[in-house]
């Protein structure tokens, strides 16, 4: 599959890294620093090449958005017309002084996925850090870290839950738009983002979600990976 990336940061490029290992063709789109990019594609392998915003959207049949929050919308506008693309959007809302409140009590899923009209995004690769998704990729499969995603199409989503396994994750559904706000910044007790699950406690979490949503809470608390 291909798949284009834009901002190649510290999820982006890992993630990238981790897609052409496993086989995937990959162009990272945009840095100011051309060299970095090009370390980063040299690093990833074969499989890797460089862009910008534009040719990531051309080349991929999945795109991945990893632009800090306040870039987003320079970023997407670069970009240009998403069509029906599949977006994973990694990003999470913080602003300069922290994590911005959205309009009309949207989760950042839903509100990124106004700004792309037409596409097909999900929210994944957001609730572990950069430097944890780097470490913990591939783990073994009885120890192998959970990833959530949220997202509308079901077609994307099973798309994205390949690449995630690909990636050296366990993929765990966790729902759409409305669902999404326990996998979202910033990080609070009885909310997934930022903690590590094992994929049974991950998709317990994800059924009681939108049943039992003080039950999801009271599981992501409770089966959380210390440490
Ligand atoms: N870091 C984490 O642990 C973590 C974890 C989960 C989710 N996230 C979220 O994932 C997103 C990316 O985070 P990150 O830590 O990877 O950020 P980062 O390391 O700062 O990388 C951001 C990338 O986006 C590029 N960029 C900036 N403005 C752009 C624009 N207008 N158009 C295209 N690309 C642009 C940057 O270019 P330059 O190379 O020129 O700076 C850089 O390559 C953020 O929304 C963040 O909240 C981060």
């Amino acid at each position: 599959m291909r798949i284009g990336i834009i901002g190649a940061g510290r999820i982006g490029g890992n993630a990238g890294r981790l897609f052409a290992r496993a086989g995937h063709e990959v162009l990272f789109g945009f840095s100011r620093d051309a060299a970095k990019l090009e370390r980063l594609a040299a690093e990833a392998g074969a499989g890797a090449r460089v862009g910008n915003p534009t040719e990531a959207v051309d080349f991929g049949d999945v795109v991945m958005l990893s632009v800090p929050w306040p870039a987003i919308e320079a970023a997407l506008s670069v970009a240009g017309p998403l069509g029906g693309t599949a977006v994973i959007d990694t990003t999470n809302r913080f602003g300069p002084n922290g994590p911005l409140a959205l309009p009309g009590g949207l989760t950042a899923a839903e509100f990124n996925a106004r700004r792309m009209p037409g596409a097909r995004p999900l929210k994944a690769y957001n609730t572990l850090t950069a430097a944890f998704q780097t470490e913990a990729a591939g783990r073994p499969e009885a120890e192998r870290v959970a990833l959530f995603y949220a997202g509308e199409d079901a077609a994307a989503k099973a798309t994205v839950a390949g690449l995630i396994a690909d990636s050296g994750f366990a993929p765990v559904d966790l729902g759409g738009w409305a669902d999404a706000a326990i996998i979202e910044a910033p990080r609070r007790p009885g909310s997934v983002y930022g903690e590590e699950y094992l994929p049974e406690a991950a998709r317990a979490i994800a059924d009681a979600v939108r049943r039992d949503p003080a039950e999801a809470a009271r599981l992501a608390r409770e089966t959380v990976v210390a440490g």
